[in-house]
């Protein structure tokens, strides 16, 4: 059976996408077979793999449109398989409120359940909010990370969320959700804001600093073409810093989860 990640934090532009596509793609290149699944209205993780406009994905396959063994997808990485997103997913809110409320927060849970056998890893990329699409995705995995942003609001939302919403959920909705860590992203080493962040962080998580991944993702601006050419940062320029770094990451991942 995979084992299910979920990426979140309701912060937005913190390197959630990036993340959750480059981790897949090193996971993939390792041998590993793996299913992202855009969960996030934008598409942004379908349109960094070169798949935009998608009118059959993650949403179509909750409503029962369509299996879900029909919306999987090849990509540009070999052994990395996509369930796209569309904006249909944001009238999902809607019509989930609409459903039994504890129904409503399991679907992507027992959307994906018959393909949970074919994948070593299914890597969920979440929408910034902590509304009923995150929390599906906390109901549907074993594992959630959190990328955080090495700049000054860093710290806000996450208290929230981490003590808050994920212990709620753990305690009425999913008791199997474990913590798989915390990703420093976008780290500038010119600068001291980061290296304030990073210690501020530390000092919070005190009492559990294996937590924080060790692998800080520096800014690199490699990182960010990437998604404009269809493909993760492996296949983009694997030697630059940002790759090596995710590689590295990956690495730490599949030691953890
Ligand atoms: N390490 C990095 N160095 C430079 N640019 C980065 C890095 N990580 C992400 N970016 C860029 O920053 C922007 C935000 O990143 P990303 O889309 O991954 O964040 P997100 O948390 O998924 O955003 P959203 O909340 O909108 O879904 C993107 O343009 C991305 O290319
Ligand atoms: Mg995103």
């Amino acid at each position: 059976m995979s084992k299910v990640i979920v990426f979140a934090n309701q912060k937005g532009g913190v390197g959630k996408t990036t993340t959750t596509v480059n981790i897949g793609a090193y996971m993939a290149e390792k041998g590993k077979k793996v299913l992202l699944v855009d969960f996030d209205p934008q598409g942004n993780l379908s349109s960094s793999l070169g798949i935009s406009d998608t009118d059959e994905g993650i949403y179509e396959a909750m409503m029962g449109h369509i299996t879900v063994h029909d919306v999987i997808r090849k990509t540009p990485q070999e052994n990395l398989f996509l369930i796209s997103s569309n904006l249909n997913l944001s009238g999902a809110t809607v019509e989930l409120n609409k459903v039994n409320k504890k129904e409503s927060l399991h679907i992507l849970k027992s959307t994906l359940e018959p393909v949970k056998k074919d994948y070593d890893y299914i890597l969920i990329d979440c929408p910034p909010s902590l509304g009923v699409l995150t929390i599906n995705g906390f109901v549907a995995s074993d594992y959630v990370i959190i990328p955080l942003q090495c700049e000054y609001f860093a710290l806000e939302g996450l208290k929230y969320m981490y003590s808050m919403t994920i212990k709620r959920v753990q305690k009425n909705l999913n008791p199997n959700l474990k913590i798989g860590g915390i990703i420093f992203t976008m780290y500038d080493s010119r600068t001291n804001l980061g290296k304030e962040v990073i210690k501020s962080v530390k000092n919070t998580f005190k009492q559990t600093p294996e937590i924080l991944f060790p692998t800080v993702i520096p800014r690199n601006i490699r990182l960010s073409e990437a998604p404009s050419h269809g493909v993760p940062i492996n296949m983009y320029d694997s030697s630059c810093i940002g790759a090596k770094c995710y590689e590295k990451l990956s690495q730490e991942v599949l030691e953890r989860v």
